[in-house]
C-alpha cells in the first residue's frame, strides 16, 4: 500500500506538473503535511502563488485520504489526514523501498595492535545503525570492516616482538603489550633502521615475519570481536587493508597508463581539482599507501558486489582523503557507484575538550562500556531492588550499552557532543532508558489484560491476518496514530540523510505521544470496540518502539 506521503505527493505533482516537495507540518494545528512546490512554479509562470495553489487544490482528488486541503502563507498547501485513512494505513506501518539498491557500508575500521578507543565508537555505532535501517527498508546491504592490518607500523611491531616482548604481559593484556612494544621501538632513533629492515622482510614475504604479523592480527581481532559482541555489531566481511596488497601495483600502473596519475617529486600522484596536495599512490621509496589501498578496495567491491552505492563512515579528519579517492575513482572506473563519506564530530568531556581519562589518556571503549553497565546497574537497582541480581545485571547490560549508543546516535552526527553519564542514563529525557521504560510500560498493559502482545508482522509476511480495526476519536489517539504512520518516512529520511538522530527524535516523540494518549484514554477500562482499538494502538506503538530501537542497535527489556 502506498504511504500517505506517496499518495499526496503524486496527486500534487500531477496537478502542478512539478515536484510537490511535501514535508511534515511544523505545527500540527495547520495539518499533517505541507506541500512547498507551488512557489517555484508560480514564479516561473509569473502567476500568483496563492491562486495557483487554489487551482492545484481544485484538481486534487484526495477523497478518503485527507480533508479539503487549505492554502497557507505564500502558496503552501496544507493537508490533514482523515482518521479513517490513518486507521487503514496503520495496517501496514512500514513499506519496503520500491527501488532496492545494493549498498556497501564501510565502518568501524579499527587498527591492529591498537586498542579501540572511544573515537571508534561513533563509526561503529552510526554505521551499524545505518546498515540496519537500510536492510530493514529492503536494500541489499553488505558490511565490510576495513581494518588497518598493514603499514609501516609493522616494522616496529615485529622488531619489538622479536627483541622486547614480555610473554607474561602479552598473555595478560595482548593489546596493551603490543602498544608498549610499538611505543618502545618508536621512541628510539637508533632502532629505526632495524625496524625498516623488518618491514622490508615482511613485504618480501619472509616466513617468520609473516607468522608474527598474522599472530598480531589474530590477537587484535580477538579484542575487536569481544567489543563487537558486547555492542551486538556484526560484519559480513572483514577483508582489511592487507587483502588488497596483491592489487596495488596494478592500480598504480593502470592509473599511470590512463594519465590519471603522474610522477611528482619522485612519487606517483593523482592531482585532484581544487586541491594542492595530491593523493600519493606510490611513494618515492616504492611503497604504497592508505589511498592506493582504498582505490583497490573500490575496484574490488565494484567487481565483486556491483554496488549502487558505497558509504564510508569515519571522522571528519579523513575528508580530504575521501575527496581525493572519490575523484580518482570517477575518472578511472566506468559507471562508478555513488560514493558517500559520512563524517562525524568528536566526543567531548564535560570540560568541552576531547574526552580523556582523569590521567589524560584516551578513554578505552571496553572500560567505557564497563562503566556504563555499572552505572546502569545502580539505576536499575534503585528502581527495582527486589529483582534478583542476575536479572538486574541483564537489564543493566541492555540499559547501559543502549544508553551509550543512544547518546551517540541522538546527536546531529556532524557536531561534537559532550559525553555525560547523568544525561544519558536519565529516565526522563531523550535517552535510551526513557524509551526502554516506555516500552516496559506498554508491556505491562498487556500483562494486565492477560494477553501476550504480538508484534504486528511486516506487511510482506502478514499473510491473511486481518487488518486491525481502529476507532480514532480522541485527539490524542489521532496524534499517536499519525506518529506511528510516520515511522516509514522517518526511516527513509534517516537513510537519505544518514542521520540516525531523525529516528531517535521520532521515537522520543512517539513515547511522548503515547504518554498523552495513555493519560487521556483508558484502555482496559473501556468498553468494546474501543478497548480493542486502543489495545491495537498500544500494540502498534510497542511494535514501532521495539523495531525502532532495534534499528538503533538497542535492545528492549520486558521489565525495568
Ligand atoms: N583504519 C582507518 C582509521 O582508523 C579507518 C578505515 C576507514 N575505511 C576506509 N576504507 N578507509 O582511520
Amino acid at each position: 500500500m502506498p504511504s500517505a506521503t506517496d499518495i499526496i505527493s503524486a496527486a500534487v505533482e500531477r496537478a502542478l506538473g512539478a515536484p510537490a516537495m511535501l514535508r511534515p507540518c511544523a505545527d500540527p494545528k495547520f495539518g499533517d503535511y505541507q506541500a512547498n512546490g507551488v512557489m517555484a512554479v508560480a514564479k516561473q509562470r509569473k502567476e500568483n502563488p496563492r491562486a495557483l495553489a487554489e487551482k492545484v487544490i481544485a484538481q486534487l482528488d484526495l477523497n478518503g485520504v485527507c480533508e479539503k486541503p487549505t492554502v497557507a502563507g505564500a502558496g503552501f498547501i496544507n493537508f490533514k489526514l482523515l482518521p479513517e485513512f490513518i486507521a487503514q494505513q496503520l495496517s501496514e506501518p512500514v513499506a519496503k523501498t520500491a527501488k532496492p539498491q545494493t549498498i556497501v557500508l564501510d565502518y568501524s575500521g579499527p587498527n591492529v595492535a591498537k586498542l579501540m578507543h572511544v573515537g571508534h565508537i561513533r563509526s561503529t555505532i552510526i554505521g551499524d545503525s545505518l546498515a540496519r535501517v537500510a536492510r530493514f527498508l529492503g536494500h541489499r546491504v553488505i558490511t565490510d570492516n576495513h581494518i588497518g592490518d598493514w603499514g609501516t607500523q609493522f616494522g616496529m611491531l615485529i622488531l619489538g616482538w622479536k627483541q622486547f616482548r614480555n610473554d607474561t604481559a602479552l598473555a595478560a593484556d595482548p593489546i596493551a603489550e603490543l602498544e608498549r612494544l610499538y611505543k618502545h621501538v618508536n621512541a628510539q632513533e637508533n632502532l629505526r633502521e632495524a625496524a625498516k629492515q623488518e618491514l622490508v622482510k615482511l613485504q618480501q614475504g619472509d616466513a617468520e615475519n609473516l607468522t608474527i604479523w598474522k599472530r598480531i592480527i589474530e590477537l587484535s581481532e580477538q579484542q575487536f570481536d569481544a567489543t563487537y559482541a558486547r555492542l551486538g555489531v556484526r560484519f559480513d566481511h572483514t577483508l582489511g587493508e592487507s587483502f588488497y596488497n596483491p592489487f596495488l601495483a596494478d592500480v598504480v600502473r593502470e592509473l599511470q597508463q590512463r594519465g590519471i596519475a603522474r610522477e611528482s617529486d619522485g612519487a606517483i600522484c593523482v592531482f585532484v581539482e581544487g586541491e594542492e596536495t595530491p593523493l600519493i599512490i606510490q611513494k618515492s621509496d616504492g611503497g604504497f599507501g592508505y589511498g592506493t589501498t582504498d582505490l583497490a578496495t573500490v575496484k574490488y567491491r565494484v567487481e565483486t558486489w556491483h554496488p549502487d552505492l558505497i558509504v564510508y563512515v569515519t571522522d571528519a579528519r579523513q575528508q580530504l582523503h575521501f575527496k581525493q579517492v572519490f575523484a580518482t575513482v570517477r575518472q578511472w572506473l566506468p559507471n562508478p557507484p555513488a560514493l558517500e563519506h559520512i563524517t562525524f564530530g568528536s566526543i567531548l568531556g564535560e570540560d568541552r575538550k576531547p574526552l580523556k581519562t582523569r590521567s589524560g589518556e584516551n578513554v578505552k571503549l571496553a572500560e567505557l562500556l564497563n562503566e556504563a553497565e555499572e552505572r546502569a546497574l545502580t539505576v536499575v537497582t534503585q528502581k527495582n531492588p527486589e529483582l534478583p541480581e542476575a536479572t538486574r545485571k541483564q537489564i543493566a547490560r541492555a540499559v547501559g550499552i543502549g544508553a551509550v549508543k543512544y547518546a551517540d546516535l541522538s546527536q546531529n552526527r556532524t557536531t561534537d557532543y559532550i559525553f555525560s553519564w547523568d544525561k544519558m542514563l536519565a529516565l526522563d529525557g531523550n535517552t535510551a532508558p526513557y524509551l526502554q521504560y516506555a516500552y516496559v510500560r506498554i508491556q505491562s498493559i498487556f500483562r494486565k489484560a492477560g494477553t501476550e502482545w504480538e508484534a504486528p508482522q511486516r506487511p510482506d509476511s502478514r499473510g491473511t491476518e486481518a487488518a486491525p480495526t481502529l476507532e480514532l476519536t480522541h485527539p490524542s489517539e489521532l496524534e499517536l496514530a499519525k506518529q506511528i504512520l510516520r515511522f516509514s518516512e522517518t526511516l527513509n529520511a534517516t537513510l537519505a540523510d544518514y542521520k540516525p538522530n531523525w529516528l531517535t527524535g521520532y521515537l522520543y516523540d512517539l513515547a511522548g505521544k503515547f504518554s498523552v494518549f495513555y493519560d487521556n484514554c483508558p484502555v482496559l477500562q473501556s468498553a468494546e470496540p474501543v478497548k480493542s482499538s486502543r489495545l491495537t494502538l498500544c500494540r502498534l506503538t510497542a511494535y514501532v518502539m521495539k523495531q525502532g530501537l532495534n534499528l538503533l542497535g538497542i535492545d528492549v527489556i520486558e521489565q525495568m
